[in-house]
């Protein structure tokens, strides 16, 4: 989002009658859009008791236009925690307080939206929620939501409905139950979904989870509630997620948000904003803290993970300026200075040398040799690498906008593979973009063959409003020629996947164990250094650590497996013994 639209938001808002903020900007009232909606959006129960009243009068007297412009633009100073902190004028501090209410989380779409829920469940208990995975339990449901395709809108769509009979079937003897939606899709259609679901209480954009406890607050007095305000620095940086699992084995840490690329067919920078990274201090910080806790396996997140600079402090803004993979551009003039990805990396792989450190998701743009380098020489950096290309075809790629040519993106995957032996890819495609004939198509085929990816992940194009290419491109592969497509890629990706994996048979390997395995009992899971499941029998094995000791693998554990069998997906192997990451590192 170009900056100048937060301030024109703000600016929109303020002709818009005489509550200015009191819409969409921060939360929508009756009193402001009364024409429209004073008789749907208070609930019957609050008004009885005059609580609705009393807040309304307190509303009316309430919050100037400057209170909003302040708390929208330091975000860093938001209400953190409501106990100690001001409340805005027209709520007292026991209106933000969670009261033990309980709070249910549905994640939908990537991994920045688990670690996206995390920060907003962490906000929520600091304010005195409780937290349920009983949806019947709920006082609020919180979807957390996705909007990169039309599909992922439309199951949430889908699940409104199902809430909404839930809302209405609720004993009046308990608390009106609360629905939000936060993250991209409330960025994305805003006042479309408070029109159109009255039963959605609340909206929070992904720049907005600080604000939580007191749209909550709001909503409690039966308004609707919103903040869709995008941000140009919140990362939420002294924000400690809290890990749904407390059993789990590896951790996701944000340490960048927002996307400044404006690939033509993405919604991404429009819904989350411009690129902005986390301080290396306080990521730094939040790595020990779950490495003290026992954690085996940290995922750097970020939209464009490898493209982090932190310039929170002067002396990092030097002259110095950005190296591009080779025959890569960007869509925006080239930064400079900062501290960058390969710093963080090093720092980040040196706190615990028995932690696997994993990124994604990363623009082919930004593998500059010292990251390559990096990740080749350190024990505990997975030897994975995310390589999105979208399309095997220089046409397509130029209409799509990614900066590169089918040509350059091999020769960096050759140059990666001769830089990490051994580099397990992955990455994204996309069939059917505007324009894409079947020569372009077989040209994407051509391309998975060529590279023989690991992981893949493929999509039907699916066309956005906002974005460039729906305002400059025709969407015109038809709908089954799309679909078609896509099955003959991922047909292809599977055939060369197999090939690729079965190339492990025979190897031994370092798996971190996860738990038991979905399909069977007797079978444990883990994850190889390419991040490519291992299911292996639960046998007793011996502990290189202790020899002599008889164990058998638990959650966190790193074994060695010796591969028997590989399909396109998953690995099966026998379990030999149990060992560390520095034991495997020093004999293999
Ligand atoms: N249609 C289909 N796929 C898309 N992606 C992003 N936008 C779209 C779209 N409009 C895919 C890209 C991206 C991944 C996260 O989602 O492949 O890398
Ligand atoms: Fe979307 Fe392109 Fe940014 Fe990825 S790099 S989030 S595809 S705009």
């Amino acid at each position: 989002m170009h900056p100048l639209q937060c301030v024109l938001r703000v600016q929109r808002s303020l002709r818009w009658g005489p509550l200015p903020s009191v819409s969409w900007l921060l939360l929508r009232t009756c009193r402001a859009h009364s024409s429209l909606h004073s008789t749907t959006c208070s609930s019957p129960e609050r008004q009885e008791d005059g609580v609705q009243k009393d807040f309304s009068s307190r509303l009316a007297t309430g919050p100037t236009f400057q209170h909003f412009l302040r708390s929208a633009s330091t975000p860093q100073e938001k209400l953190s925690s409501p106990e100690v902190e001001d409340p805005p004028p027209y709520l007292t501090v026991d209106e933000l307080l969670g009261r033990q209410r309980k709070v249910y989380f549905e994640t939908y779409g990537c991994q920045m939206n688990v670690n996206d829920t995390e920060i907003a469940w962490s906000i929520l208990q600091k304010s005195g929620y409780l937290r349920t995975s009983n949806l019947q339990e709920a006082d609020v449901i919180l979807l957390v939501t996705c909007s990169i395709r039309e599909k992922a809108e439309q199951t949430i769509w889908n699940r409104l409905h199902q809430l909404k009979a839930l809302k209405t079937r609720r004993p009046r003897s308990r608390m009106p139950l609360r629905i939000g939606i936060l993250g991209c899709m409330a960025e994305r259609l805003k006042e479309e979904i408070l029109n159109r679901e009255k039963m959605v209480d609340l909206l929070a954009g992904p720049d907005a989870y600080r604000d939580l406890p007191r749209l909550l607050a709001v909503a409690e007095s039966g308004q609707q509630a919103a903040n869709v305000l995008l941000s140009l620095d919140e990362t939420y940086a002294d924000v400690m997620p809290v890990q749904m699992s407390p059993s789990a084995t590896s951790a996701f840490v944000s340490i960048m948000r927002g996307c400044d690329n404006m690939c033509s067919y993405c919604i991404v920078p429009f819904t989350r904003g411009r690129e902005r990274s986390r301080p290396v201090a306080s990521i730094l910080e939040e790595v020990r803290k779950l490495s003290e806790q026992g954690l085996k396996e940290v995922t750097l997140l970020g939209q464009n993970v490898n493209s982090f600079r932190d310039n929170s402090e002067v002396q990092f803004n030097n002259a110095v300026s950005t190296n591009l993979s080779r025959g890569f551009t960007t869509n925006y003039k080239t930064k400079q200075g900062g501290l960058r990805f390969s710093h963080l990396l090093d720092q980040v792989s040196r706190v615990d040398p028995e932690m696997r450190i994993r990124f994604t998701s990363p623009h082919p743009k930004d593998f500059p040799d010292e990251v390559l380098q990096l990740i080749h020489e350190r024990d505990n950096i997975c030897k994975q690498i995310h390589l999105p290309a979208q399309s095997g075809s220089s046409r397509v790629l130029e209409a799509m906008r990614r900066g590169y040519s089918r040509e350059a993106y091999v020769e960096l995957v050759h140059h990666i593979r001769a830089s990490i032996p051994g580099v397990s890819l992955s990455s994204d495609f996309i069939a059917g973009f505007c324009g894409e004939t079947e020569e372009d198509h077989l040209q994407t085929v051509s391309l998975l063959r060529e590279v023989q990816y690991n992981i893949g992940f493929l999509f039907a194009y699916s066309m956005r409003q906002k974005t460039r290419a729906y305002h400059r491109l025709k969407d015109d592969v038809p709908e089954e020629v799309k679909l078609r497509r896509l099955e003959e890629l991922i047909t292809v990706f599977r055939e060369e996947a197999s090939k690729a994996n079965k190339t492990s048979v025979g190897c031994t390997q370092l798996v971190l164990v996860e738990g038991l395995s979905k399909r069977s009992a007797n079978d444990l899971c883990g994850r190889n250094d390419g991040n490519l499941k291992v299911i292996f029998p639960d046998a007793e094995m011996e502990d290189v650590t202790n020899p002599g000791l008889r164990v058998r693998a638990q959650p966190g554990d790193y074994v060695l497996v010796k591969i028997t069998s590989a399909s396109s997906q998953t690995l099966r192997g026998r379990v030999l013994c149990r060992t560390t990451l520095k034991d495997f590192s020093a004999n293999c």
